[in-house]
């Protein structure tokens, strides 16, 4: 039994009252049983129904929330993180194909998937949708060391036969083969979901973006993932290849790739009717702030989408964003909503690093909320991880405030422990008493 303060949404804090959008309990009590929350309330409650010698682990005034979630992240782009170049294509260009290149190698896919599942867990993220690269081999490696570590990972083989350099390239008919062969051995394994990802419009040929709406109707409950109106460049570069598409985003809708389950990551440059085409298909958006400014691509718009009904999370986008930390992503996307003239408030913040994202995902009855039946993938967040944060915080008047307060100062410091399905799998060993 956990006992601490847990917080958990219900609802978009946007929707309604803010105060209907959770639940708080300032001293609470959460029962883990089998991997899954068996009950959960205030610690009396909690406590008068367990024996009186029942384990407690006791969190103190930590905060306990659901593990975050990020819904667009490149593992084979952990050494990338702060590469040159200055904007997405030359970035790629000149680095990142030069990583990903090295992912065809098994021994080193696996030492990174390893180092990146570690370094997710030190930030609190326990679910992550994420690309791999062309290589069978990357995924994997990915998908073993997640299923270990009983992680609910969503990842797939980039899909790329273009436009790219030659020996990262595959074919319309290798993407075929290699992805049904991946879709099979890891899709629905214990709590592994496939993603078919062509990697953006640039570089999938229109044979192989049919191979990945043939790949699409065949699963129907798999994912796909991609990049959407990220760059000026890129997207002018789309209307040549694509000269009859109204826009990027219809490239993908021509080809039957919009739908529940899929997500794009950026979304920044689309116009209101691809807006409103992307929300009623039932696909979501991913926003990257630290990757869109570290790129230089642009500004999401949350306004425009919200009044377009476009469902949208928070993502790093690691390694064009620049941190695999959510409180350090959502400190940018306020200032990306601010340079616009919006806000992003606390409470929606973590909203959309939570239950929001997994909304995106379609995995809200699996993860995202501290209620009985989901499983027990949950954080405690250190409200004194700094003399700093633990100052401010000691004047927070709300949980507004305090949160506010994490998402301004808070980083890897402020993750005391992360728990994959009740196990703790980062932080000093909580002592139960
Ligand atoms: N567009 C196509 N590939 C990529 C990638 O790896 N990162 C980002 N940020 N955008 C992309
Ligand atoms: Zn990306």
């Amino acid at each position: 039994m956990h006992r601490g303060q847990l917080l958990s949404f219900v609802a978009d804090p946007r929707d309604g009252t803010d105060a209907a959008s959770y639940t708080h309990f300032v001293d609470g009590a959460m029962l883990v049983e089998n991997g899954r929350i068996a009950a959960l309330g205030p610690a009396d409650a909690i406590l008068a129904t367990l024996p009186s010698d029942f384990p407690v682990v006791d969190h103190g005034r930590n905060l306990l929330l659901p593990g975050f979630i990020d819904n667009h992240i490149h593992y084979a782009q952990s050494d990338v993180i702060g590469a040159g170049g200055r904007q997405l294509l030359d970035w790629l260009n000149d680095y990142t194909f030069v990583e990903e290149r090295r992912f065809g190698d098994a021994r080193h896919a696996l030492e990174v998937a390893n180092f990146f599942f570690d370094e997710l867990a030190r930030n609190g993220t326990t679910t992550a949708l994420v690309f791999c690269t062309v290589h069978p081999e990357s995924v994997d490696a990915f998908f073993g060391a997640a299923a270990r570590r009983r992680l609910r990972m969503i990842a797939g083989k980039v899909l790329m036969d273009r436009n790219a350099p030659e020996d990262l390239c595959d074919s319309p008919a290798a993407a075929d083969t290699e992805s049904r062969a991946l879709l099979e051995r890891w899709h629905g394994q214990d709590r592994l979901h496939y993603a078919i990802a062509p990697r953006f419009a640039v570089t999938s040929s229109p044979a192989q973006l049919q191979v990945a709406a043939r790949l699409a109707r065949d699963f129907p409950d798999a994912f796909i993932h991609s990049h959407l109106a990220e760059n000026h460049a890129e997207i002018r570069w789309v209307k040549e290849l694509f000269p009859d598409a109204r826009s990027y985003l219809d490239v993908y809708d021509g080809y039957g790739l919009l739908r529940e389950r899929a997500i794009y990551a950026h979304c920044i440059h689309l116009d209101d009717a691809d807006r409103r085409r992307m929300a009623a298909s039932g696909a979501a958006a991913a926003f990257c702030p630290t990757s869109n400014l570290y790129l230089g691509s642009g500004l999401f718009d949350l306004a425009a989408s919200d009044a377009a009904g476009l469902r949208f999370s928070v993502a790093t986008d690691v390694g064009g964003g620049s941190s695999f930390n959510m409180l350090r992503t959502l400190d940018e996307a306020r200032k990306v909503a601010r340079l616009q003239g919006e806000d992003l408030s606390p409470l929606r913040a973590f909203y959309l690093a939570t239950l929001g994202a997994a909304r995106c995902l379609e995995l809200e009855s699996h993860i995202g909320q501290l209620e009985p039946g989901r499983e027990a993938d949950f954080i405690v967040l250190d409200l004194e991880a700094t003399p700093l944060i633990a100052r401010r915080t000691a004047a927070a008047q709300s949980l507004s405030d305090a949160l506010r307060i994490l998402m301004t100062l808070g980083d890897d410091r402020a993750i005391k422990a992360t728990y994959i399905m009740g196990r703790q799998v980062h932080g000093t060993p909580a002592v139960a008493a």
